[in-house]
């Protein structure tokens, strides 16, 4: 089975091709980095556009490359939300077009449901092996815990009661005139940083309480940084950098400790998802401080990519069965990135 994966939330406009959900034959990514670096972070009307420019041209990439035709693809799944709300109308219009003219079943995906599939794409564990799990996603836009007893089902444990970790890695790298995304560029200076440097307060410690928090620590680095300014010199910068970062994934950790011993401890792994964990630092952390096998995606699978999309439509469409009259509905909409639908814990 062929799905055509699309996906356009934010800042990348990706289109994938895998065979029976697990065979990537194609992933083509068009990222806008570059062009809202300069601002120091996505612009939405200029990533709307920007999709337009080049998603039929990326579509067309990722057939060509699998070498397979529209004919052959028998469904696309289609990145529903949450996300930038032009960004995403983008995508799904261009996909219920491609949808209708070819008659092919749509499929709407979950974006963040999606990530933890570009985990699930990098491991050679079983089902058996892998449910049921505790599934972390950790990027720009959410810091999420869910449980999962099987490919297609999402329990939310867990979320953070105000900024995500990796939109506080970009906030704070800002505050250090480090570009955008701030992630990658605080992970290489703390390379060089002490850790213990600077005390961080410690956030949401009760026991039990799976919420994650970030603004704390976002207006802590504030106050430092500006304290700072005037002696502020690269070995500074560096400890700064190692400082916080283990204070924004120690949070984490412990949570996820927390959440490990659950359900009486029956969790057989655990899946981290979303750009935060392609963080050396972290996957470190958690090798060496949680107990059960724990999943990360391949590099090319943390951050936004098609591959996760087509995966997660993959599953969503196995486990619809016979009945695949809703995947020829078209009347639904995009959803922001603020989804409401999950409680808020
Ligand atoms: O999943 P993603 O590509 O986009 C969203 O859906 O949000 O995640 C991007 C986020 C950015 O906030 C970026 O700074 C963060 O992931 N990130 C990192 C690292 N690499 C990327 N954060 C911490 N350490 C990293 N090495
Ligand atoms: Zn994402």
């Amino acid at each position: 089975m062929l799905i055509l994966g699309i996906e356009s939330s934010c800042d990348e406009t990706a289109a994938s091709v895998l065979r029976n959900g697990t065979e990537v034959l194609s992933s083509k990514i068009a990222s806008q980095i570059d062009v809202h670096a300069v601002f120091g972070g996505v612009v939405p009307e200029i990533a709307s556009r920007q999709h337009l420019e080049v998603i039929d041209d990326v579509v067309r990439a990722a057939l060509s490359e699998a070498g397979v035709t529209m004919q052959q693809i028998d469904a696309i799944a289609i990145t529903r939300g949450p996300g930038l709300i032009g960004a995403l109308l983008v995508g799904i219009s261009y996909a219920k077009g491609l949808a209708i003219a070819s008659k092919k079943p749509l499929i709407p995906v979950d974006h963040v449901h999606a990530h933890i599939h570009g985990g699930l794409l990098s491991t050679t564990l079983k089902a058996d092996q892998l449910f049921p799990c505790l599934a972390l996603v950790v990027s720009g836009g959410h810091t999420n815990l869910y449980h999962m007893n099987d490919w297609t089902h999402f329990k939310l444990i867990g979320n953070s009661i105000d900024d995500a970790c990796g939109e506080c890695f970009d906030k704070v790298a800002k505050m250090l005139d480090l570009p955008y995304p701030g992630g990658p560029k605080i992970e290489s200076l703390a390379l060089n940083g002490n850790a213990d440097k600077f005390a961080m307060p410690i956030m949401v410690a009760e026991k039990g309480r799976l919420v994650f928090s970030y603004s704390g620590l976002k207006t802590h680095m504030v106050n430092l940084i500006n304290s700072k300014r005037k002696e502020l010199n690269p070995e500074m910068l560096s400890d700064l950098a190692a400082s916080f970062q283990k204070a924004a994934l120690d949070q984490i950790v412990r949570k996820l400790n927390e959440a490990v011993e659950l359900e009486g401890g029956t969790f057989k792994s655990l899946l981290v998802a979303g750009g935060v964990a392609a963080s050396n630092a972290f996957r470190r952390m958690v090798a060496e401080k949680i107990r059960i096998p724990a999943v990360f995606p391949d590099l090319k699978y943390c951050s936004d990519n098609a591959a996760m999309i087509a995966a997660y439509g993959y599953h969503l469409l196995k486990a619809a069965g016979s009945d695949q009259s809703r995947f020829y509905d078209h009347a639904w909409d995009a959803y922001s990135r603020y989804d409401f639908s999950g409680a808020r814990l």
